[in-house]
């Protein structure tokens, strides 16, 4: 048994359904169901009796005992975060209390039924916390890649929030001796993400014939990973990882977000051609750029490659390909997904 938290949300669903079909074991999800948390990522498991599904928050601390004490997972992994800058621009609150102080409580939780477990119990469990490259900052054209080794130096509320959780997971580490181990990862692209990050809302606009929005002049690079390959590498630092370590997952694969866009717009004039036979290149639309755009992300993953012999599967040609294909046999998805409040962000963030 394992418990899951965030495991309704783009990333924690693609980790749950992999971990659920490869037999792994049971899980218990504990997510709030916030905008951004949809149970319609996980209806491809009908029923299945190894998936236990608690609507709650992770800063619930009586919850998250209750729900340790009940099924004793084996692990903890925490993907339930506020996960998108844009928002933590407009909006900081939500991402100093979900990812800073709801960290915090669930940190307390998990050391409160760590503490009590028998030895050998105690000697197998794992709080494994994802988070992202974001934390160390911006890069330079001819920097190297971020290690482990880098300076922290957040430059959004998101990427602050994230790099405070994982310094009270450092500290939860040397102080209480909890066994954990950290992820920072770079951009991931898949099925289910919801359409106000990059890929899928370019996606998405491209189809409905609005302007393709891209900031400044399109240049910020980013580091792209496929979702799958996330999730294998979280698996691999679950069973292998050495305790207290950080551990960098990125896919090699650095693009400038004109040339993602590009790359999208490519593959839709052939996969989903515009009735008048134009480019969906021709709806890319320069807006005003992001307050504080950091200018380039890239991963050194020589760590995970080396100790853990992990790489990605997927080549950004490959994971790009089976994401436009999923999101273009996936519509009720997006519709559903698109509602109301969907429609009040896009007025927010996107108003001339
Ligand atoms: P997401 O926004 O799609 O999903 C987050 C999930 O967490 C949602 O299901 C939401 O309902 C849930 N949640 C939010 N607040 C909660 C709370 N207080 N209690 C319980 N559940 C709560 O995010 P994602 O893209 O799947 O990211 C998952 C994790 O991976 C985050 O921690 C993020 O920082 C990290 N990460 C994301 C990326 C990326 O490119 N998306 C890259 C590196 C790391
Ligand atoms: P995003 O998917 O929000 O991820 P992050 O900010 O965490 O890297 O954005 C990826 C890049 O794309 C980032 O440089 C901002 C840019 N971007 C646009 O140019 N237009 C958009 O509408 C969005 C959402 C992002």
């Amino acid at each position: 048994m394992i418990l899951v938290t965030g495991g309704a949300g783009f990333i924690g669903a693609n980790f749950v359904l992999d971990w659920l079909r490869g037999n792994r074991g049971p899980v218990v999800n504990l997510d709030k169901l916030t905008y951004a948390g949809n149970l319609e990522n996980l209806a491809a498991l009908g029923g299945d009796p190894h998936h236990i599904f608690v609507r709650g928050d992770i800063g619930d601390a009586e919850l998250v005992g209750q729900l340790l004490a009940e099924h004793r997972p084996r692990a903890v992994v925490n993907f339930a975060a506020e996960s998108h800058v844009d928002r933590s621009i407009l909006g900081p609150g939500e991402f100093i209390q979900t990812n800073v102080v709801g960290s915090f409580r669930l940190l307390e939780a998990v050391r409160g039924y760590w503490s009590a477990l028998p030895a050998d119990e105690q000697a197998e469990f794992r709080f494994l916390h994802v988070s992202t490259d974001e934390v160390y900052g911006s890069l330079g054209a001819d920097d190297a890649p971020f290690a482990e080794t880098h300076r922290v130096e957040p430059n959004s509320p998101y990427s602050a929030s994230k790099a405070a959780s994982d310094h009270l997971v450092r500290a939860w580490h040397h102080t209480y001796g909890l066994p954990v181990l950290t992820t920072n990862c770079s951009n991931n692209y898949g099925p289910y993400q919801f359409p106000e990050k990059l890929i899928p809302l370019v996606i998405h606009h491209a189809l409905q014939g609005k302007p393709l929005p891209i900031y400044g002049n399109g240049s910020n690079v980013r580091d792209w990973l496929f979702v799958g390959d996330h999730c294998t590498a979280i698996r691999v630092v679950l069973e292998k990882g050495r305790l207290g370590e950080i551990y960098n997952i990125g896919g090699c694969n650095e693009m400038s977000n004109l040339e993602v866009v590009h790359t999208l717009c490519d593959i839709l004039d052939r996969e989903a051609p515009r009735s008048d036979h134009r480019s969906y290149r021709e709806q890319i639309s320069f807006v005003k750029d992001r307050p504080g755009h950091d200018r380039r992300y890239a991963i050194d993953a020589g760590k995970i490659a080396g100790e853990l012999d992990w790489t990605p599967a997927e080549t950004f040609a490959s994971g790009i390909a089976k994401t436009v294909r999923w999101y273009l046999d996936n519509t009720s998805w997006v519709e559903h997904v698109t509602s109301g409040t969907y429609r009040q962000w896009l007025d927010l963030q996107y108003r001339p």
